[in-house]
């Protein structure tokens, strides 16, 4: 019953931009947030998040949090109609990190998994695949529509990455209503660059230190013409994993979807000059 509960409640919402933390704790971190930009040279205060979550199901504890996370649940959904707009409300860590994680950890693959994608987009894509705002509007709407438990997908570029025209960029889909699912550029009503978005700012900050990362090693053999194929070459890109991504507390949306969602976050990267750096 609690299960079928949360299921109807709980949606998820993702973002690849954002984040990771190699930190664990309750603790408030003060982060030293590097250029970029904006004025974001500065201190940043905000409760980290943990990078894996410690699942303690002991029957003792799992109902505790489950007993927490009903009464809030009740609360909000009794209060709907007069809620404060906003994603302040949100549940307890404890929450997150017992059930949150284990439960949506699923979807959060698809998340990196579409994270290394387009890692690899960026890399060597032919600039024409680049210039196509149908293909990134076509990938986050494939997200949603693969899976009922996913509220919305977006993918969130950094200022003037996707394009010198365009400082922001953020193809979003989401669930309306009706049930139809709408895609748009979130970055046109959601200033995402504020120190405000803890989720940008920390994928950033991690992205910063390529240390954090591991990198793949394999060749591939690209065609030559009609009926041969090419000599092996090699090929090395970063690559992000479940562990990079950012879990953010569950938190009632209210005016947005006026419902329960957690959202997940996972940086990728683009390639210059032989580099790597987040995009
Ligand atoms: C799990 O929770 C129970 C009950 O709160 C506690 O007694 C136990 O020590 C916890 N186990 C771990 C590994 O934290
Ligand atoms: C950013 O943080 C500063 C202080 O840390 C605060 O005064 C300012 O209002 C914040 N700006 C936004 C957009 O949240
Ligand atoms: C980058 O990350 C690596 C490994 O995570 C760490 O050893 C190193 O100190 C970091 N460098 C900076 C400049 O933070
Ligand atoms: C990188 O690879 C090493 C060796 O396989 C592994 O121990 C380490 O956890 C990996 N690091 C990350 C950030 O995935
Ligand atoms: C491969 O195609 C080329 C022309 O495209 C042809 O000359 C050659 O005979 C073909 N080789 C084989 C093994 O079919
Ligand atoms: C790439 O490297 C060259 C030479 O090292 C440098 O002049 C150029 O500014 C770099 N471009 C970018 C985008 O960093």
């Amino acid at each position: 019953m609690i299960f079928k509960y949360v299921d109807a409640s709980a949606w998820i919402y993702y973002y690849y931009t954002v984040s990771l933390f190699s930190v664990t704790s309750s603790n408030i971190v003060n982060y030293t947030i590097y250029n970029y930009n904006q004025n974001l040279n500065s201190t940043v205060d905000f409760v980290d998040s943990e990078l894996r979550p410690s699942l303690n199901l002991s029957r003792e504890s799992e109902s505790d949090v489950i007993e927490q996370f009903l009464e809030q649940v009740e609360l909000y959904k009794k209060n709907k109609g007069n809620c404060t707009p906003g994603t302040h409300h949100n549940l307890g860590k404890g929450v997150k990190t017992q059930y949150g994680l284990y439960r949506f950890k699923n979807q959060a693959l698809v998340a990196v998994n579409r994270a290394n994608f387009l890692t690899r987009i960026w890399k060597k894509a032919e600039p024409g695949v680049l210039e196509s705002e149908y293909l990134f509007y076509t990938q986050v709407r494939s997200i949603v529509e693969s899976d009922p438990d996913i509220f919305a997908a977006g993918n969130c570029y950094d200022a003037r990455e996707f394009k010198a025209e365009y400082f922001l960029y953020c193809p979003y889909a989401h669930r309306m209503d009706n049930g139809e699912i709408n895609v748009k550029d979130l970055s046109l009503e959601y200033h995402y660059l504020g120190n405000s978005s803890e989720w940008f700012i920390s994928a950033r900050m991690i992205s910063s230190n390529l240390s954090n990362f591991n990198f793949t090693v394999g060749t591939e053999q690209w065609r030559i013409n009609d009926n041969t194929s090419g000599s092996y070459e090699y090929d090395s890109t970063i690559t992000v994993t479940y562990e990079h991504g950012h879990w953010s507390l569950p938190y009632f949306d209210c005016g947005g979807g006026n419902i329960w969602m957690m959202t997940y976050t996972v940086p990728f990267f683009g390639y210059s000059n032989g580099t790597f750096k987040f995009k």
